[in-house]
């Protein structure tokens, strides 16, 4: 398994180009399913995620093509879908259990073909994940759901009726899945207490431009006014809000300056916000952000993770590790996920001072200086959160597990080396 080898101390500056959003990306590739003609989506990303999602719809039988294009500066990729042959309505244990965001593939094959299996997907590292709104929707609109082996069995031989569905919690894949599914269904779906992430905004853009009715794009009531067909259509991935955050953070703790080209300031109001507060300067234009830490004192600060627009989860790792070397405290909140401090053991392993309260909050009172250690992490952003202490820390840090990095940060090495990072990918055999 391949590791991450650091040596840190350098202070990071340049500009560094933003890709497409993983997270937007998953769900729009699986919107492909709704269509017979083709789905053209841009600035994909290239990540492990997306080329094992669409080995999954190649084993269902999806059409794909991959080319590389220039978009916004940028070389990326740009893959077309075409889902006219479609010959399996299942998606196996094996794809489900390396990526839940296969999940996607429910209220598609459901809409379109009536019946849909999903292996469950089980829990993972950060919190049991369970799938109940999404399954629940479902069967409000109609659907008959059984737990068969391990699978979700749905069927809905009449097609699925428009509902009016009301979410416990806004969750972003069940707003995906039940946008897609509606879009199909015979009459109105109106789900209250959608999640309003700008990965959703970005799937009822396909799905409008596809044929879809949907109104209250960003709020969180959505209403869906079912159609017969979709036909083809031609979508951009909006640029990774997490990515850019975590890049941000780059330049923060190694007090540089990183221009975050192709960045949407808009996206990451809460982030942004906290490294002010922080002491950093954040400067915006519509097309980047700038974050400046030279000649800075970082001040620590707290912070509590919400739904959209509130503070990201998923940067939520990254920055507890810019609060390990900030002046003073800082209380980390985590509201989302109930196993999210995984990143914690192993930054105190290099020096941090980080107490866990119960499993929702944490204090972190800041060190002088991190020191470089061999490390590991269990999620992405956590990963991601050991590379930045790394980046700031004293000596050599190897980041062990690399593959959960590949599955969302495209050119991860690349992309900081050419901001002046002593980083180098260690290959090695299985
Ligand atoms: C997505 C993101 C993930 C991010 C999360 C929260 C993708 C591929 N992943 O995950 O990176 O951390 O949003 O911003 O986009 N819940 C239920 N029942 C359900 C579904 C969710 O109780 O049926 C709960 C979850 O346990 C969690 C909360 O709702 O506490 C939010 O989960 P959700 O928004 O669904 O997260 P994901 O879509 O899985």
């Amino acid at each position: 398994m391949d590791k991450i080898k650091i040596i840190g101390g350098n202070a990071l500056n340049g500009k560094i180009y933003i890709s497409g959003a993983k997270n937007a990306a998953l769900p729009l590739v699986c919107a492909a399913l709704l269509s017979e003609e083709p789905v053209t989506l841009q600035n994909v990303p290239a990540l492990s995620d997306i080329t094992f999602l669409n080995s999954l719809l190649q084993y269902m039988g999806m059409k794909i093509s991959e080319s590389e294009e220039l978009h916004d500066g940028y070389r990326s990729k740009t893959y077309t879908y075409q889902a006219d042959n479609i010959t399996a309505l299942v998606a196996p244990y094996d794809f489900v259990r390396k990526m839940r965001a296969s999940y996607y593939v429910l209220g598609p094959l459901l809409a379109r073909f009536k019946h849909a299996e999903l292996s469950l997907p089980g829990g993972c590292a950060i919190g049991a994940r369970p799938i109940d709104i999404h399954l629940t929707s479902l069967e409000q609109m109609g659907a008959t759901i059984e737990i068969k082996n391990g699978y979700v069995v749905a069927d809905a031989p009449n097609g699925l009726k428009g509902a009016h569905v009301i979410f416990h919690k806004a969750s972003v894949g069940a707003t995906c899945n039940i946008l897609m599914a509606a879009t199909l269904a015979e009459g109105t779906t109106r789900i209250e207490n959608a999640a309003k992430e700008p990965e959703i905004a970005n799937l009822i853009d396909l799905l409008n431009a596809m044929g879809a009715k949907i109104t209250g794009r960003d709020t969180s009531i959505l209403t869906i006014e079912g159609v017969k067909k979709l036909h083809k259509a031609t979508i951009a991935v909006v640029p990774d809000r997490i990515e850019a955050g975590s890049y941000a953070i780059a330049a923060a703790i190694t007090k540089g300056r990183i221009e975050l080209i192709n960045a949407q300031a808009e996206h990451l109001q809460q982030p942004l916000r906290t490294l002010e507060k922080m002491g950093l300067d954040v400067e915006t234009t519509d097309k980047s952000i700038i974050i400046d830490g030279r000649n800075k004192t970082i001040c620590g600060e707290d912070i509590y993770t919400d739904y959209y627009p509130g503070f990201p989860t998923d940067l939520q790792a990254q920055f507890m590790a810019l609060m390990t070397v900030a002046e003073g405290a800082s209380l980390v909140t985590e509201s989302i996920w109930e196993n999210r401090f995984m990143h914690v053991p192993e930054l105190c392993r290099m020096g941090a001072n980080i107490n866990i309260h119960g499993h929702a909050s944490a204090i972190v009172r800041g060190v002088k200086k991190l020191s470089g250690a061999p490390v590991m992490a269990t999620d992405l952003r956590a990963s991601f959160a050991l590379v930045l202490a790394g980046l700031a820390a004293e000596g050599e840090t190897i980041v062990n597990r690399v593959y959960h990095l590949d599955r969302g940060y495209e050119k991860l090495e690349e992309k900081l080396k050419a901001v002046g990072a002593n980083i180098e990918r260690i290959k090695e055999e299985d």
